[in-house]
């Protein structure tokens, strides 16, 4: 199950993806917010990180406008490495190295059919570990 949120700025780009994920079969959850009203990322960002950290949802993808405010947002729940993308490089790189659990995107910054190449490189990509887990584990011992 994959939590899916966004503010006003990623409402249109959440709707491309939600169906992107149903034409996949893939099972989602979406947290909102459910029209262009203006809402506030931190908001939905708690919501999403707090279903992928309680274990309601394996992970989670996150956009706002630039997908900047909620990838920070996101990045102070313990637990969660949210991952901003605007390429599939960066995609396939945050699922191989970073292990993202969370995918952030901006829907005033990129397209919907790059965005959706974007879920699928970090949803197919596999975690490499090894070394890779080495940093993972200091980056926990970071937070709280
Ligand atoms: C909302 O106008 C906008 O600031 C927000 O979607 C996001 O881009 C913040 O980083």
């Amino acid at each position: 199950m994959i939590a899916v949120g966004s503010d006003h700025g990623g409402f249109e780009l959440k709707g491309y993806i939600i169906k992107h994920l149903e034409q996949r079969g893939i099972a989602y959850k979406d947290f909102g917010t459910y029209s262009e009203e203006s809402v506030d990322y931190p908001d939905i960002a708690k919501t999403v990180c707090e279903a992928v950290t309680g274990g309601a949802c394996k992970s989670g993808i996150l956009i706002c406008g630039t997908g900047i405010g909620i990838s920070i947002a996101a990045n102070k729940a313990d637990g969660i490495r949210a991952a901003l993308c605007g390429d599939v490089f960066s995609a396939k790189m945050a699922k191989q190295h970073n292990n993202a659990n969370i995918i952030c995107m901006g829907g005033r910054v990129i397209g919907s059919e790059l965005a959706c190449m974007i879920v699928d490189t970090w949803l197919d990509e596999k975690f490499e570990g090894g070394r890779h887990q080495n940093r993972l584990d200091k980056i926990s011992a970071l937070e709280n």
